[in-house]
């Protein structure tokens, strides 16, 4: 029944090929140990980046958007951004044609790595990101241009707003289509994985209808959708994954007081991305957390670091964010043991201190390790 995935691959630029390597021996090693029913991931390369420039004069060839249209798991290293050519970002293209609306981040700590707070060990949350509209959209407009001042004077002259004609100025659309859709999603999520909460991060104090929007358009959700398994925090139910909400400056106290309170996180486009690199950072793992961006077909798993050029074809990489990106998959699809395998591991290996240089700078006695050593040392603990 489960037997065999595909999974499409970029291998990525700069260090992407290095800790890609790493990843795959790890995650086929964690399915290969964790079952013997014949179950294994089949890696399909797909080409985009600095190597697809040069095997096809194009950095996001049209054969790899095809492929990825039709795909359900994929996995990509850093991409280089072209400093110059038609694309602005290739993370961007990727992530509007494929329509990847969730961006998904879970945050935890691995014994061992040195962290600004004092228990980082409480931190356990996965953050759902919208990651197609707010602010992000790119409708903004340069303080006395002629479209900023247009729009200012209609905003203005027509709608009765107070604003200077000398501001710059940027749209922040929020759709309940697009507000609803990351929150079932987040639901989906901590309904599957046995998740005690999912917490709607809005400012909807100020921003009324938009973020305040996107707040009630979470609870419409889950009421219309998830009544059965789901209740808010006022009727709660034993058993039930809870559905509540926090003011965005209000969550970033919370994360850093009461952690063990939050779990799954739903939020807005950009208080998304401000929380999960605080969280990251939060747990001193800003360098290796693994993160998901997902359609309703697609889950495309990405190292959220860059392409490290000055590292880059040295062995001197930590190929966490993508092993870890590994454990996600397998989690989504199923293959719980395998993807613990992974976690235990890494656990094991870093609990040694013995890691790659990115992380022995930040810890005291750690013994540093290349990043195929590293990979090989995630091996034998497995
Ligand atoms: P970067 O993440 O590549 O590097 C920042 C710092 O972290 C550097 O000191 C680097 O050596 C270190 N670092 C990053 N990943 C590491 C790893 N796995 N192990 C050890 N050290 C690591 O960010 P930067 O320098 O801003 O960007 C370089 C290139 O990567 C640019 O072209 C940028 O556009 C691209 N980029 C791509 C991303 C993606 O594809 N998702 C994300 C961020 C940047």
């Amino acid at each position: 029944m489960f037997m065999r995935k595909t999974v499409y691959f970029i291998e990525g630029d700069g260090i992407g090929p290095e800790v890609f390597r790493v990843a795959r021996q790890v995650i086929d090693a964690a399915v290969a140990k964790s079952y013997s029913d014949g179950r294994g991931l089949d890696w399909s390369e797909l080409l985009a980046g600095e190597k697809a420039h040069a095997e096809t004069g194009s950095y996001l060839p049209e054969a790899t958007l095809e492929a990825l249209k039709t795909a359900e798991l994929a996995m990509k290293g850093p991409l280089a951004t072209p400093v110059s050519g038609g694309i602005r970002s290739l993370n961007v293209a990727l992530r509007q044609t494929l329509d990847l609306y969730a961006c998904i981040r879970p945050i935890k700590y691995f014994e061992g790595i040195e962290s600004p707070v004092k228990r980082p060990d409480l931190v356990d949350m996965t953050v759902f990101r919208e990651n197609t509209e707010d602010v992000y959209a790119g409708i903004e407009y340069q303080a006395n241009t002629p479209e900023a001042r247009k729009l200012l004077a209609f905003l203005r002259d027509e709608m009765g707003a107070k604003v200077d004609l000398a501001a710059g100025v940027g749209v922040k659309p929020m759709t309940e289509k697009g507000s609803k859709r990351l929150v079932k999603k987040a639901i989906e999520f901590a309904v599957a994985q046995g998740k005690p909460s999912v917490t709607l991060v809005h400012k909807g104090n100020i921003m009324k209808f938009t973020e305040g929007a996107f707040r009630l358009w979470g609870y419409e959700l889950a009421a219309a959708e998830f009544a059965d398994v789901t209740c808010t925090e006022k009727d709660s139910v034993p058993g039930k994954v809870i559905i509540k909400d926090r003011i965005a400056d209000a969550m970033f106290q919370e994360a850093l007081i009461r952690p063990e309170q939050y779990s799954v996180l739903a939020t807005p486009n950009l208080n998304g991305d401000y929380i999960s690199d605080a969280l990251a950072a939060q747990v001193g793992g800003l360098g290796m957390a693994p993160g998901v961006n997902m359609s309703d077909s697609l889950a495309f798993y990405e190292a959220t670091h860059g392409t490290a050029p000055t590292i880059a074809g040295q062995d001197k990489a930590n190929p966490c964010s993508l092993v870890l990106c590994g454990a996600m998959l397998l989690e989504h699809v199923g293959w719980h043991e395998a993807a613990q395998a992974i976690h235990a591991a890494v656990n094991t290996v870093i609990g040694k201190k013995t890691v790659t240089v990115d992380l022995a700078t930040q810890m005291q006695d750690a013994t540093t390790v290349g990043c195929t050593a590293f990979g090989d040392l995630l091996l034998s603990a497995m």
